[in-house]
């Protein structure tokens, strides 16, 4: 038995990083076991943002599935799936489009907060597709019934948006077709970037998920320590420090340690950057590899993506049935 069916998706928009894994997938890896889970590449919502330039599109959707494999997560026990693959997807995005307000995306907070950044930026991406970002993701939820949804408590205004829908659609067309999802919250912290700042592509202060050795000292070299600190005899402030804070995350044996002996001036930065990056190569080390391994396969990925869709498809298929029967279309 299990708790429930899961839908989550992630946009394929650029390299994975370790936020991404902390923030959403180290969680998914332990859902897998407890539901039933639909795991997506949400490509047509990259496109959403990004539709100008798709040349990288599906180099980022084949590396995500990599980093999602290597990170645990069993193509046998999930249906893990490209959402292009899968037209249902746009079809109940446009049926459900019939019928909700625009006054309910009009109001939705990251609505306003990402135009606003973009046109800061000078970037004008006031279009139909990303007002209506949140049916798609309504339909993804719910073209598979999923009853549960793993949320950060930033996404938290989508899923009611979703419930939202859900409750409409089954008034108008009078009947129980779909469930109302539950958010599923995670306990995952905000990871920082190498500048102290949220870890976001957008910010380039990330540590990449597949990086190795090489890559991940190149990262932590440049981390903000101690602005005060000159001299390793210096008493540290590792409260103001950002090794400190990943110390704290992924070295949690040896963090005390490590900051009593930074105040009394005994270790420096280079010697705690190195021994952090001692530990996160040690905590990586069979991601890396398996990384690297899938990397050389890129058929067996293709494999993985077709045999899920065409497990995703089956249910969609059902589902759209349904909806055009109540819809009568
Ligand atoms: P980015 O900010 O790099 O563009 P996304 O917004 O695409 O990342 O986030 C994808 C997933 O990763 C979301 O579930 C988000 O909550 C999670 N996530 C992103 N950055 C972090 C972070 N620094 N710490 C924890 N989780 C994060
Ligand atoms: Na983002």
């Amino acid at each position: 038995m299990t708790k429930g069916r899961i839908f989550s998706g992630m946009q394929p928009s650029g390299r994975f990083h370790l936020g991404n894994y902390m923030g959403a997938l180290e969680n998914w890896v332990r859902l897998q076991h407890e539901y039933e889970c639909f795991f997506s590449i949400v490509d047509l919502h990259a496109l959403t943002s990004s539709y100008s330039d798709t040349s990288k599109l599906q180099e980022n959707v084949m590396e995500m599935a990599i980093d999602w494999l290597s990170a645990g997560l069993d193509p046998e026990k999930n249906v893990i799936f490209v959402q292009s693959h899968v037209k249902e997807h746009a079809e109940l995005a446009l049926l459900l489009g019939m019928s909700t307000p625009l006054s309910w995306l009009e109001r939705v907070p990251t609505y306003k907060d990402k135009l606003q950044n973009w046109s800061a930026q000078g970037k004008d991406n006031n279009t139909y597709g990303f007002l209506g970002y949140p049916v798609l993701m309504a339909a993804d939820i719910m073209l598979y019934k999923a009853t549960c949804v793993p949320v950060g408590e930033d996404q938290s205004a989508h899923l009611e948006l979703t419930r939202e829908i859900v409750r409409r659609f089954n008034y108008l067309y009078n009947r129980e077709v779909f469930p109302e999802p539950q958010a599923v919250f995670s306990k995952a912290k905000v990871l920082p970037g190498i500048d102290g700042r949220k870890m976001s592509k957008s910010y380039g202060n990330t540590i990449p998920f597949g990086a190795g050795p090489e890559e991940m000292w190149e990262r932590i070299r440049m981390m903000t320590t101690d602005p005060q600190r000159i001299k390793k005899t210096d008493p540290g402030h590792p409260e103001v420090c950002i090794v400190y804070a990943f110390h704290k995350v992924f070295n949690p044996e040896e963090y005390e340690e490590i900051g009593a002996r930074c105040r009394a001036g005994e270790i420096g930065c280079v010697e705690c950057k190195k021994r952090l990056a001692e530990k996160m190569n040690a905590l990586l080390a069979d991601i890396h590899t398996k990384r690297e391994e899938l990397s050389k396969k890129p058929e067996y990925i293709k494999e993985v993506l077709d045999y899920g869709a065409q497990r995703a498809r089956k249910e969609a298929e059902k589902t759209m049935a349904e909806v055009k029967t109540a819809m009568n279309v």
